[in-house]
């Protein structure tokens, strides 16, 4: 790794230097201590691992071996030793005053918090996990978790880790067909739902998605549907199905001892979007998360036991997941959750959250960042935002100008902005500013963490040169890393360790983004090199969105791209040919993204949709993306385009 000199960082232009009084009490506080750690762990990782899992986790019974990496890409961490997630988040800290410690602040939508001590949280999840059992769901069942942003989502969650179901958390803003299809992709036993939840001042109905999914007999291996009662909405339940959260679980007994799982055992599958076929459920093991989800939430936040840590992503995405729930409990800190989102009727939603809960960490997402410049700096001057100490960003590349806003308007200049890199299938952040220890550089996510043997390469696996634009990958498993794809070894071989093999014949991990690194070694990440779209940090596959168009009856072929979009990163666009003897226009058009919204969910429906006869194609029939996004983009046609079967399909397709 090339060295981080202050000189040569300036030379660069615009870099910010971590705050003295932050770098004075950090864990890690200068730059000369981030690299002696580096070359800690590069001089034997299985060390450094072993070490930091033994003093970060509670184990039942410890581990033997480190890693094994006999059988790549498929690792073992920590064979040997037993441990549990919801003993490492909860039963740890009940020994000290921290019992009595805020664990999680709830805001509820409507206006209503809640508040749960280390103590409260113990028993609600104690309770839970006897809930679980009492249906008769046990070590190794996969449980789906289809819910609103309540407190119950989360103590659901850890009633799982707690008994040894995995979870397999589904956003509440898909579709019943996508949940449908995760459902029976997963075998999953049983589903906790909730009624509804609030969305924008309004209730929204959950459960009948969860009653259309099972529909038919669709999902055979469903056995139970406990049901979270939030927005007391008129909630039709099956006899013999459907159980009421608070009548099930308010009875149980608090006493319910964490089941010991050993390292790799399966935590939870969590299901994300690649280049091709269905989402894939992306499988963490117990061990390797934990430690993933702790260790990068301490480095990353520098965390102090006065810390009140907020991150508004949802418990439906990894993030959430990370950052939320398990990293912050695994650390004993205070985590808020918040069910609502930022309006026109109520810009300063967040920032009051801030002023109120006395925020001292905040993570969000660039898109939600450049929502809030766009309503002028005149709504978060309103609040008390003092607490703040560091803010992050996650999900997307941040333009320069939105970090810029973000560390002046929100952060006064005094917080660090942090931007993470990292994926559902890395389980925790790769690639980030220490608070205490990296000059920052607007749009950059700096270097890799301690450990991380991050790299920008060719198709060969070797590294490009300074500034060259190359594929991100990685060269050594992570303690975070994800298992397999549920259901699919193969699978997980060829999506992410078939791409780069490096020149000693090893795998190197795929992450699907391009990158180039500066000449001080920070990492730009560019976004994705293959057919997955960003929209609003969401990550969406072209081809599900192309299978959810054909399945309509009008539609005979379909192409999906993204295009740059100036608030939500990316917004999809939709090349369409009909059936013969229809022709599109705008009621098809909307029918077809309603189709979508459907289909998938809300935030797959198409920004555009362009009708026309033909696609750009290959003489051997293959779809020209590249011509596809230009077009989408307005730009002009360049490149290569003497393989294009008919050109003038180009004129017809230019908006
Ligand atoms: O393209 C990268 C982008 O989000 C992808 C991972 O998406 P997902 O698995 O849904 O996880 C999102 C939250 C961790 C990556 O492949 N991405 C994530 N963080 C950044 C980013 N792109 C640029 N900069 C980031 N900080």
């Amino acid at each position: 790794m090339s060295q981080v000199t202050i000189e040569s960082v300036l030379q660069e232009g615009r870099v910010f230097e971590p705050p003295a009084e932050l770098a004075a009490g950090a864990r890690i506080g200068s730059m000369d201590a981030y690299r002696e750690l580096v070359a800690r762990v590069e001089a034997d990782p299985d060390a450094f691992w072993g070490q930091q899992a033994r003093e970060q986790l509670h184990w039942f019974e410890p581990f033997h071996t480190v890693l094994d990496w006999s059988n790549p890409p498929f690792a073992r961490w920590f064979e040997g030793g037993s441990t549990n997630l919801a003993y490492n988040c909860l039963d740890r800290h009940l020994q000290g005053p921290r019992a009595e410690k805020t664990a999680l602040i709830w805001e509820g939508e409507p206006g209503d918090s809640r508040r749960f001590s280390y103590r409260d949280l113990h028993t609600q999840v104690c309770k839970a996990a006897n809930a679980l059992k009492a249906l008769g769901i046990g070590k190794g069942d996969l449980v789906a978790l289809y819910m609103p942003m309540v407190p119950e989502a989360a103590i659901a969650m850890l009633a799982c880790a707690r008994i040894g179901a995995p979870h397999s958390v589904v956003f509440g803003g898909f579709s019943a067909e996508a949940l449908r299809d995760r459902l029976i992709d997963g075998g999953v036993k049983a589903v906790i739902t909730a009624d509804g939840g609030f969305r924008k001042d309004k209730a929204v109905a959950l459960k009948p998605a969860v009653d259309q999914a099972l529909a038919d007999g669709a999902c055979p291996t469903v056995e139970q549907v406990l049901v979270v009662r939030r927005t007391e909405q008129p909630t039709a339940m099956l006899e013999g199905r459907d159980r009421w959260w608070h009548e099930l679980v308010e009875a149980q007994s608090a006493d319910c001892p964490a089941e010991p799982m050993a390292s790799e055992d399966r935590l939870f599958v969590l299901y994300t979007s690649g280049s091709t076929g269905k989402p894939k459920g992306v499988v963490h093991t117990t061990a390797g998360y934990n430690l993933w989800a702790h260790l990068t939430f301490q480095w990353i936040f520098d965390i102090r036991d006065d810390d009140v840590h907020w991150c508004t992503a949802d418990v439906g995405w990894i993030t959430g997941h990370s950052y939320i729930v398990y990293g912050p409990l695994s650390n004993g800190a205070t985590t808020v959750m918040y069910e609502g989102a930022p309006r026109p009727s109520k810009p300063g939603a967040f920032w009051e959250v801030i002023e109120k809960h006395k925020v001292s960490l905040f993570y969000t997402a660039p898109t939600a960042i450049r929502a809030f410049m766009k309503s002028g700096r005149e709504v978060p001057d309103q609040y008390d935002m003092s607490s703040l100490r560091i803010l992050g960003t996650v999900g997307e590349p941040i333009n320069p100008e939105a970090w810029m806003w973000y560390r002046q308007v929100i952060g006064h200049d005094r917080c660090p902005v942090i931007d993470t890199w990292w994926q559902t299938e890395t389980g925790g952040v790769m690639i980030s500013p220490l608070p205490g220890a990296t000059p920052t550089k607007p749009g950059s996510a700096t270097l890799p963490l301690p450990g991380i043997a991050a790299d920008i390469v060719d198709n060969e696996g070797r590294s490009v040169g300074i500034d060259e634009g190359g594929y991100l990958a990685v060269r050594r498993p992570w303690p975070g890393m994800m298992r397999t794809v549920h259901g699919d070894p193969e699978r997980f071989r060829k999506s992410y360790w078939e791409h780069i093999i490096g020149a000693d014949g090893r795998p190197l991990y795929f992450a699907g983004d391009g990158a180039r690194r500066d000449a001080d070694g920070y990492y730009w990440v560019m976004g994705r090199v293959d057919d997955v779209i960003s929209v609003s940090g969401h990550r969406l596959g072209s081809m599900e969105i192309e299978s959810a168009l054909v399945s309509h009856p009008a539609v005979a072929e379909a192409a999906v791209v993204g295009r740059p979009d100036p608030l939500k990163g990316e917004g999809i666009v939709a090349f369409v040919t009909l059936q013969a003897g229809l022709s599109g226009d705008d009621t098809l058009g909307s029918e077809l993204r309603r189709h979508v919204g459907s289909e998938i969910g809300p935030i797959a429906r198409p920004d555009e949709i362009r009708f026309s006869d033909a696609l750009p194609k290959t003489r051997s029939g293959k779809i020209m993306r590249r011509i596809l996004r230009a077009l989408a983009a307005g730009e002009e046609v360049s490149g290569d385009t003497s393989t294009l079967e008919d050109r003038s399909v180009l004129d017809a397709l230019r908006g």
